[in-house]
């Protein structure tokens, strides 16, 4: 392993799953489906050692009868990790939370913003908002049984109705089974007409409601989601609230991560270059190939925003991404992307180079 890939990871603390994160991590990556995998938050991790990490929404029936290690396996680095379920059955999610404890998960959460059809027809996800006791019914079974919080992330509304007492009021109710935690993405959750993927861009985001909402509830842990990009919005929002999740952007742009120690909870920057990002994602990757046959792509795919920006991201991507490549190992793959992407670099300053001359001739 790249040597300081390895001290960084023995820096990092571990965190037993026993001891409740206090106070509420500043930041965090939002639970994505298909995106957030264990191997992505590898990534992540690289790039963050505070950042609380969440997987994409699990299913609880898929943990209990669909295969548990499959759904709640991860990498120990990964702490502080949490688990979020789908699901609207008291039992079931008590027994999954459980489990997720078990397996180590630092906080488990329970997804109430999803609005997919799949999801809708399932009766749990965003739908559940209109279901406040059914939610705190499922708060209090998964309390229970685990020591970990138990968190929600929801939306602040359903549909066109832009009622405030209805978020006032879910919160209210699902606080009663003991709930502190409250992530909210601040838009409603149209259930008809649009796709998940619209749901996350055209119902407006109304931030003012989740600053209502922290005033009117100072004693819970309020985070709040949607459309944030920048550091600015970001510390803008800490000053009026516990929390701020990111999606997208986190995704899209991994490298901006590598700031957050420093910014966000007073600590060193992520001391690793890009370049040892990417060694240690190959060594990642030829692990999880001899291990558990993973093929690289499966891993790659979450890293091409590293070089998000850069002259030559797009050539790099295309290497990382080309299917023709992918029997061929990842240090292969990994080699001919930086040359492909020096070669370019060089070019570039090469260019650069010979343009400035020209200019002082
Ligand atoms: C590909 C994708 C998958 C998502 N899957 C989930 C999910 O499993 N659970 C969930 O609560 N939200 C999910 N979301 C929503 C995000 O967690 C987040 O609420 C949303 O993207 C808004 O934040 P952003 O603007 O920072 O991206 C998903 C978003 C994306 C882009």
């Amino acid at each position: 392993m790249v040597q300081n890939a390895q001290k960084w990871y023995e820096m990092m603390s571990i965190k037993p799953s026993t001891s409740p994160m206090k106070p509420y991590s500043r930041l965090s990556v939002a639970p994505m489906m298909d995106w957030t995998d264990r191997h992505c938050r590898y990534f992540h991790r690289l790039l963050t050692r505070q950042t609380l990490l969440y997987t994409e929404m699990v299913n609880a029936g898929g943990i209990l009868y669909g295969g548990t290690e499959r759904h709640l396996r991860f990498n120990a680095e990964e702490h502080p990790v949490a688990l979020q379920l789908g699901g609207n059955e008291p039992d079931k999610l008590a027994q999954a939370a459980r489990l997720g404890q078990q397996w180590g998960y630092d906080e488990i959460n329970l997804n109430c913003g999803c609005p997919s059809d799949r999801v809708q027809r399932g009766a749990f996800g965003a739908s559940l908002m209109k279901a406040p006791q059914l939610v705190a019914d499922c708060v209090k079974a998964m309390k229970d049984v685990v020591s970990v919080p138990v968190t929600v992330k929801h939306r602040i509304g359903i549909d066109k109705v832009e009622d405030y007492g209805f978020v006032r009021d879910f919160i209210g109710t699902v606080a009663e089974a003991g709930c502190t935690v409250f992530i909210v993405h601040a838009r409603n959750a149209w259930l008809q007409g649009l796709s998940p993927k619209e749901n996350r861009d055209i119902p407006p985001l109304r931030y003012e409601v989740v600053h209502r909402l922290k005033a009117e509830f100072p004693e819970f842990t309020i985070a709040i989601n949607g459309g944030i990009q920048t550091d600015e919005v970001v510390l803008e929002q800490l000053d009026h609230l516990d929390g701020v999740m990111i999606g997208r952007e986190a995704y899209h742009n991994p490298w901006w991560l590598a700031r957050w120690d420093q910014l966000y909870y007073g600590g060193a920057p992520c001391p690793l270059t890009r370049e040892e990002v990417e060694v240690a994602m190959v060594e990642y990757m030829e692990r999880e190939a001899a291990q558990h046959g993973t093929p690289w792509p499966h891993i790659a795919r979450h890293m091409l925003g590293l070089r998000h920006g850069l002259p030559g991201a797009r050539i790099w991507r295309q290497v990382w991404s080309n299917h023709l490549l992918k029997d061929r190992p990842a240090r292969e793959v990994h080699a001919l992307a930086m040359d492909t992407y020096g070669t370019f670099a060089y070019g570039q300053s090469a260019e650069a180079e010979t343009a400035s001359s020209a200019r002082q001739e």
